[in-house]
């Protein structure tokens, strides 16, 4: 057997044992397998550094850690909860709305795990990105608003991918926006690495709250960010990827066969579509490639990001436009976001701030420049070429 399964062996015994005492309330033998599994998770993380679940395992070693603190502190019985977060209150998950009574204990508790922001994006405020609109509209917006016009049925699952900071998570809560829905939004990464034990019922509860929602004729919209961290590539599972997976596969053909108008929906989003594998692929029946921003839609950004900035004559958004080539959305925020802080930065050092009536000068062409220079984009070619032969064989718009 190798060194890594070994050791996703011991990792994945250890912590069973532990939560196992840890719930019979024997205090001392469950910090001791606390310890011991995050010994092995972290010398896991030092074997091999590359592995897309370490950001995982080193999440589950802190919460282990904390644990075992609260087990050294004074610990009340309620507050068990917060390692096996949901076997005895019959459900506040199901909430999920971030501050609907819960469990108030001072950790954290589930409600931060799923977040039902209301987003307040409209489609005016995603840029560019003209076919990745109109197919989600056409997946979701057009069948919300007329089911009757679907007797085929209509996809589910929507999987939008691409480079990061290019509009996905916008993209996603323009969406609700538009059909008015619920929006469960919740990032794989934290399921994995909070909802232990028994992670795979809190999926189940997510997905009844959506349906409950949708039941009730409001739409529902389950968006999981970071959809790849739901691959587990080993062998061995460190506390119940696999059955989260499964389960989230499960629920995913539940609502593609429950009752022919129920809208729910759920938007997957990823940069490294590669991880994911066929059967996950295959549930996400349109695959949208959401891309880096082009010439003309950069050059909205740019009039967006500088529409609220006092800008010189100078300034040639054009130019700055074909200078930004390869930059996402996110880095062209960041640009003029910066040539902002550092044109206040020298407004204050001269001093000239505290006179209350003074006004720092306009950004010029000079102070964009200096900024785009000391800048790279955040996608590479090399990135880009990969997206779009994933696309190329796996598209479906
Ligand atoms: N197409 C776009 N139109 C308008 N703003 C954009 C666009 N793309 C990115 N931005 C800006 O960048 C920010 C980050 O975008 P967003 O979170 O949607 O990216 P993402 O594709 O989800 O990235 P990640 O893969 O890193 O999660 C947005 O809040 C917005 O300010
Ligand atoms: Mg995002």
């Amino acid at each position: 057997m190798s060194a890594s399964s070994e050791l996703e062996k011991a990792a994945t015994a250890y912590a069973l044992d532990a939560v196992r005492l840890d719930k019979q309330g024997q205090k001392g033998r469950a910090i001791t397998l606390y310890q011991k599994a995050i010994e092995s998770l972290l010398q896991l993380v030092q074997l091999y550094p590359e592995y897309g679940l370490n950001k995982v395992y080193v999440q589950r070693a802190v919460a282990y850690q904390e644990r075992i603190k609260a087990l050294q502190g004074s610990v009340s019985p309620s507050e068990y909860n917060q390692v096996d977060s949901n076997n005895d209150d019959g459900g506040s998950s199901a909430t999920m709305d971030g501050n609907s009574g819960g469990s108030g204990n001072n950790g954290k508790s589930k409600e931060e795990l799923v977040v039902t922001e209301k987003p307040k994006v409209s489609w005016g405020e995603v840029l560019g990105l003209e076919t990745a609109k109109k197919a989600v509209k056409e997946a979701i917006v057009y069948p919300v608003q007329r089911p009757d016009l679907f007797p085929l049925g209509w996809p589910r699952g929507i999987l939008l991918f691409g480079p990061p900071g290019c509009g996905k998570t916008l993209l996603a809560a323009a969406v609700a926006t538009e059909i008015d829905a619920n929006f469960y939004s919740i990032d794989a990464a934290s399921i994995m690495s909070k909802w232990l034990g028994e992670a795979e019922q809190n999926v189940a509860k997510l997905f009844n709250t959506a349906r409950k929602s949708a039941n009730e004729g409001k739409p529902a919209i389950v968006f999981v960010d970071e959809l790849d961290s739901l691959m587990g590539a080993h062998t061995n599972e460190v506390g119940g990827e696999i059955r989260v997976r499964n389960q989230f596969l499960k629920e995913m053909d539940g609502i593609m066969d429950k009752g022919k108008a129920l809208h729910v929906y759920v938007i997957g989003a990823t940069n490294k579509p590669w991880d994911l594998d066929w059967a996950f692929i295959r549930r996400f029946q349109k695959r949208i490639l959401v891309p880096l921003a082009d010439h003309a839609t950069r050059l909205n950004m740019l009039k967006h990001y500088v529409g609220t900035l006092q800008i010189a004559a100078d300034v040639d958004l054009r130019e700055l436009a074909r200078l930004s080539e390869g930059f996402s959305g996110s880095d062209i925020r960041d640009v003029c976001q910066s040539a902002q802080l550092k044109l206040i930065g020298e407004f204050f050092e001269s001093g000239k701030a505290m006179d209350k009536a003074a006004k720092p000068r306009a950004l010029k062409m000079v102070d964009f420049r200096q900024i785009l220079e000391e800048r790279k984009p955040s996608v590479s070619l090399d990135m880009l070429t990969s997206y779009n032969r994933w696309f190329e064989a796996f598209k479906a718009l």
